[in-house]
């Protein structure tokens, strides 16, 4: 994030659409006032952010629970340790799930908690398989369908002490096994697969800036090689799916990208207008372009080879695809997941080669925002709502029209506010998914949608301090209690109503949204009360108790003593 930051200076799911209208895609129809029906309910955690439990019933430790315990990694040294302890309260959060009647549930498996060192020929920690099949299981009863991400940035530390990691093309081997056990344990309840969840911020934050676990600073090179492999392994695991299992279990195997928009500064200056392609083939095409064509994108192939023929070296910095790589990894995907945030305006930024070679500094731009964009949460997110419409349009045409899942989409406030009444993020979800239902009036092939988070969790390398979740939790409360924001009953009408049906009634709904979570503030305003009351209780009064036994037990020594 504070690479997002230093630049930026400078600068729930899824019910198949109903809308279906195709109309070629048109700028101009991005008219404010006209809103559209559709089924979209879904909401997403991952398992770091939200199961706890790291250390319980056999599960290994994870390279986040490595990062967590380096001092001055993350916001306040907290760790994901316990947060939402989603391990033991998963019940909770599905009833909460059919009350906002979501029909699909997005989560994230963790592979140490099922293999905990890693390797699937040492051992399979049985526990860990029985949580996901209860999670699985309660689901499928509620009617609530998996939507289940391999990996969410949670590797097995020993892979990563052992052999580096991403680093190391060992890990396509490791993680296709450990794949395959899942489809063999789960894949019969479980149809939606993705291998990998944001593979940008696994490379790039995890390799090259080191803001995340395992917190490596290789910078020109880690976070493409880390990206190389991550792609080669995507590929290995769509094709072992494709020949054990989808004849039998008939699932699809995808993989979730997120990238921000890049809209050129000015849309009439042709080199705005390569600078902010640049920007989106660097993030989304730099994994989408192999997958779907086979290849890298050509304009990586010619800035990274460009720069680093510059500084000297033999070969680019960017590796190289074999012919039989290239065709083995085109094509890996039945659908593609998009996590979608924000946007940026774009515009072309000279970066000499030598001063420090980056994957910041390959691309040769620099990244702008309006300060007039609102901003009510993270830093680098800002509420630009036409740009979804634009990256999804950008799917589209560049990737043949791929069926999409939005598996991601979101925004956060900071940890100062406990005000439930969150009437930016009803604002953010109405103007978000307005949106997205305009891009499949475009044609653009959406299946779904997921709201980022069902719960707030722990935001990586931010801790606790930015709350993404449409239920607060408290935190600081053993029990971590979760009690629902405005956007929740929000979110309920939009599903009840399968879309937005005008601006008066959403209006109507935002306003009674506001007026029922006064009541949760004040249920909230209480809790310290209760933390209090199981302080006396479980404390005080066991403390007390003892002491007065003790001294009755004196107080009658002595009258014995006195009277013999
Ligand atoms: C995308 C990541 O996948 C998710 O884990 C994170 O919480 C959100 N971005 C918000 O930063």
């Amino acid at each position: 994030m504070l690479q997002r930051c230093v630049l930026r200076t400078y600068h729930v799911l899824a019910l198949v659409l109903c809308v279906s209208a195709r109309e070629d895609f048109d700028w101009t129809k991005n008219e404010k006032t006209s809103f559209y029906y559709s089924t979209f309910p879904t909401a997403g955690s991952s398992a770091y952010q939200t199961e706890g439990a790291w250390n319980i019933d056999g599960k290994g430790m994870s390279i986040w629970d490595a990062f967590t315990r380096k001092k001055g990694k993350i916001f306040l040294n907290d760790t994901g340790d316990t947060t939402c302890d989603g391990y033991n309260k998963f019940k909770e959060d599905i009833t909460l799930m059919k009350d906002m009647k979501l029909n699909h549930y997005r989560f994230s498996i963790s592979w140490p908690r099922i293999l905990p060192s890693g390797l699937k020929s040492e051992h399979i920690n049985e526990k860990g398989i029985k949580y996901y099949e209860d999670l699985i299981n309660m689901l499928l009863d509620n009617k609530i369908t998996p939507i289940v991400i391999l990996y969410h940035w949670d590797l097995p530390q020993l892979l990563q002490e052992k052999y580096g990691g991403w680093q190391n093309v060992t890990m396509v081997n490791y993680f296709n096994d450990f794949a395959n056990l899942c489809f063999e344990r789960f894949g019969h309840k479980v149809k939606y697969w993705m291998t990998f969840n944001n593979p940008w911020s696994i490379a790039v934050e995890g390799y090259e800036t080191g803001e995340h676990a395992p917190g490596m600073k290789l910078k020109g090179t880690g976070a493409y090689k880390a990206a190389h492999h991550i792609i080669k392994a995507h590929a290995k695991v769509w094709h072992t799916y494709d020949m054990q299992w989808r004849s039998k279990q008939k699932g699809m195997v995808g993989i979730s990208l997120t990238a921000d928009w890049g809209e050129p500064v000015d849309i009439t200056n042709q080199r705005d207008i390569e600078a902010a392609e640049r920007y989106i083939q660097f993030y989304l095409g730099w994994f989408a372009t192999p997958i779907f064509n086979g290849d890298y994108p050509q304009v990586m192939k010619d800035y990274i080879g460009r720069k680093s023929g510059q500084q000297g070296l033999g070969a680019s910095r960017l590796p190289v695809f074999s012919p039989q790589e290239k065709s083995y990894i085109k094509g890996t995907c039945d659908f593609l997941g998009l996590g979608h945030f924000t946007t940026r305006y774009i515009t072309p930024k000279n970066y000499p080669s030598g001063l420090g070679d980056s994957y910041f500094t390959d691309r040769d731009l620099a990244e702008l925002v309006d300060p007039k964009w609102p901003d009510p949460g993270s830093e680098w997110l800002y509420s630009v709502p036409w740009g979804f419409r634009r990256m999804l349009n950008f799917v589209k045409t560049q990737y043949g029209n791929p069926m999409v899942y939005v598996t991601e989409n979101g925004v956060s406030e900071k940890m100062v506010c406990t005000d439930l009444c969150d009437d930016w993020r009803m604002q953010y979800f109405k103007d978000y998914i307005n949106e997205m239902l305009k891009a499949v009036k475009d044609g653009v092939n959406v299946k779904g949608y997921t709201a980022w988070s069902l719960l707030d969790n722990f935001e990586w390398d931010e801790g606790f301090s930015e709350r993404f979740g449409l239920y607060y939790v408290d935190f600081s409360n053993k029990n971590k209690p979760r009690y629902p924001k405005a956007s929740v009953q929000f979110y309920k009408r939009i599903i009840s109503s399968n879309g937005f049906p005008n601006q008066r009634e959403v209006e109507s709904w935002k306003r009674k949204a506001v007026e029922t979570c006064a009541s949760s503030n004040q249920l909230l305003a209480a809790d310290p009360l209760i933390g209090h009351m199981e302080m006396v209780s479980e404390i005080v009064i066991p403390t007390v108790s003892t002491l007065c036994i003790l001294l009755s037990a004196v107080f009658l020594m002595f009258l014995l003593r006195g009277r013999s």
